[in-house]
């Protein structure tokens, strides 16, 4: 019952994901190689956005927070105001940070809220309701990373995005496809209908799209910084939405809503060094514990999607993705253990436990974990000094949950998804109710997002990350061994067919075509459920060539309407 309530409430955004990524007719240059600065989006029209900030003298963390805003407008489906993400920053002197702009859950959350009057887990008020809510992050953290780290003034970041929501865009084909089919999920909320629907019916590829109402949200942010999103008129029709829905954010939870910088975590991989997101994302603990695994295997003696390499991989994938749901969430509610879990040693003896040519089965009695969508959207940015940006932020599920909040213009998140969903009920039907990602007041909700930067010796060699729920972090760990083991160009690194396997359940899924049926044989004779799925994230990154120092933007195929902008 309740895996048919999830598989229902899934189809919309799996339709969406299959809508955005077709890779056919792209509008703009999905690679391009420049000597300056380099940015890569999902949106060409947010890229050149980007660029033109870098070609005006601003840093890679003022191009990137061009492109953030200009997503929020040319790609609704992820790019937001409403939603949140991360910030993985390199400078270039080689000091690293990184932005936390994680929503956070309101006051009123409370561990239980996601069940219904009888006590029952409720998938509709945890991934579809609005109390499926976080409290947005992105304009702070866009603002912070602002103060602390860019060179440009504030208002010529947000302006680019203010002109394209109030003179209009002309829709490219994956927007259209994608709008297309959300319509129905959109469609419970009018001013969604009203704002992206013309008299409720799609707009053409090509079609104008205007957005007053976002644009109106966007000068305020442009004139009054953060405070023209957390206070004043934005934060009021914020607020008046979700007493008239039903959610729990009110005008203080939007005051009281801060960024956080943190260091980031860091790993080493046959000789290059690994920079990435802490915790309460998963991501960059996750990641490293993979590569630490398989640092001890010869990767590079195999050939690439072998047998005996997919075997090695996932089950280093396997490994992880059970720590992850052991011990991962909000770092400043409880004290993931990060050490531990990236350390060589502790990988050693992971190592150890894997079978030459055998799937270790996975335990169904341990923690089952829970649904988590496939929509965010990532960038990258390196600019002519060789300062390096990833950011992967997200509304959750394609377009969150699908409410434009009225007169403010803007799609509200549903990341209060990405907390378990009851406390103390793990099950085979994907529920997880450990403790160190429940619900409660100001925490937040544990994420996959895996911005990621990695050097060589002190020098920038790429730029990576992607969407896709947990297949993030997989995708971010093939594009890394794909550039170190088998010295792929970016752009092939990109391309490679991937899969995924997040120890439960026990399979690994495979994008269409990914793998040959031979080598689906050879795996399902060491004990492997194998599946094909659709395409598994969108990978926009940059590599610098070692020997001429260009960047190389590599826009992943997989998403339409993506582009990269150099200069
Ligand atoms: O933070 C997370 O891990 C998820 N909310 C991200 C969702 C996601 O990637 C959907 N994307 N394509």
């Amino acid at each position: 019952m309740l895996r048919r309530a999830i598989t229902l409430f899934l189809l919309p955004v799996v339709a969406l994901c299959l809508a955005t990524s077709t890779g056919d007719s792209a509008p703009a240059p999905h690679r391009a190689g420049s000597q300056h600065g380099m940015v890569v989006s999902a949106s060409a029209l947010a890229s050149a956005i980007g660029r033109d900030v870098l070609k005006a003298g601003g840093n890679a963390v003022d191009a990137a927070v061009a492109t953030g805003f200009a997503l929020a407008v040319t790609y609704p489906v992820a790019g937001n105001i409403g939603g949140g993400g991360f910030m993985v920053i390199r400078m270039p002197d080689g000091r690293t940070t990184t932005i936390d702009f994680r929503e956070i859950a309101p006051r009123a959350a409370r561990p239980d809220m996601f069940t219904d009057s009888t006590g029952a887990y409720s998938a509709r008020i945890h991934h579809g309701s609005l109390k499926s809510v976080g409290v947005p992050g992105t304009v702070a953290g866009f603002s912070m990373a602002n103060k602390k780290y860019g060179k440009t003034i504030w208002s010529k970041l947000v302006d680019p995005a203010v002109q394209l929501a109030s003179n209009g865009f002309d829709i490219p084909a994956g927007l259209a496809r994608s709008l297309s089919g959300a319509r129905k999920n959109l469609g419970t909320y009018p001013a969604s209908v009203a704002a992206y629907y013309k008299n409720g019916e799609p707009y053409a590829a090509g079609e104008k799209l205007k957005l007053p109402d976002l644009a109106r949200t966007l000068t305020r942010i442009r004139d009054k910084g953060r405070d023209g999103f957390y206070l004043g008129e934005t934060a009021q029709l914020l607020a008046a939405e979700m007493k008239r829905g039903g959610g729990l954010i009110t005008k203080e939870d939007l005051k009281g809503y801060e960024a956080r910088e943190r260091a980031a975590v860091h790993g080493t991989y046959r000789g290059y060094d690994i920079i990435s997101m802490p915790p309460p994302s998963s991501g960059g603990v996750a990641m490293i514990e993979m590569l630490n695994i398989l640092e001890g295997f010869d990767l590079a003696a195999e050939q690439h999607n072998s047998p005996k390499y997919v075997h090695l991989v996932a089950e280093a994938m396997r490994r992880a993705f059970l720590d992850r749901a052991r011990y991962l969430g909000d770092p400043d509610f409880s004290r993931p253990p990060i050490e531990k879990l990236t350390s060589k040693t502790y990988a050693s003896g992971l190592r150890k436990t894997i079978l030459p040519d055998r799937a270790t089965p996975s335990a169904p009695a341990q923690v089952v974990e829970a649904h988590e969508s496939t929509e965010t959207t990532h960038f990258s940015v390196v600019d002519e000094n060789g300062m390096a940006v990833s950011v992967t932020y997200t509304l959750e599920a394609g377009y969150g949950v699908g409410a434009v909040v009225p007169g403010a213009g803007f799609l509200l998140n549903n990341e209060m998804g990405d907390f378990n969903g009851k406390p103390g009920v793990t099950d085979t039907t994907g529920l997880i109710g450990t403790d160190a990602n429940l619900a409660g007041p100001g925490k937040r909700m544990l994420s996959s997002m895996t911005p990621s930067i990695i050097t060589k010796d002190g020098t920038l060699v790429a730029v990576v990350g992607s969407p896709g729920g947990r297949t993030i972090i997989n995708t971010v760990l093939q594009v890394v061994l794909n550039v170190i083991d088998f010295h792929m160009s970016i752009e092939d690194a990109v391309k490679a067919p991937r899969f995924h396997h997040q120890w439960l359940p026990d399979v690994i899924s495979v994008e269409r075509n990914g793998l040959p049926a031979a080598t689906v044989s050879a795996l399902e004779a060491m004990g492997y459920h194998v599946k094909f799925g659709s395409s598994q994230g969108t990978a926009h990154s940059i590599a610098i060539d070692p020997k001429t120092g260009a960047k190389i933007g590599a826009a992943d195929p997989r998403d339409a309407d993506a582009g990269a902008a150099g200069y």
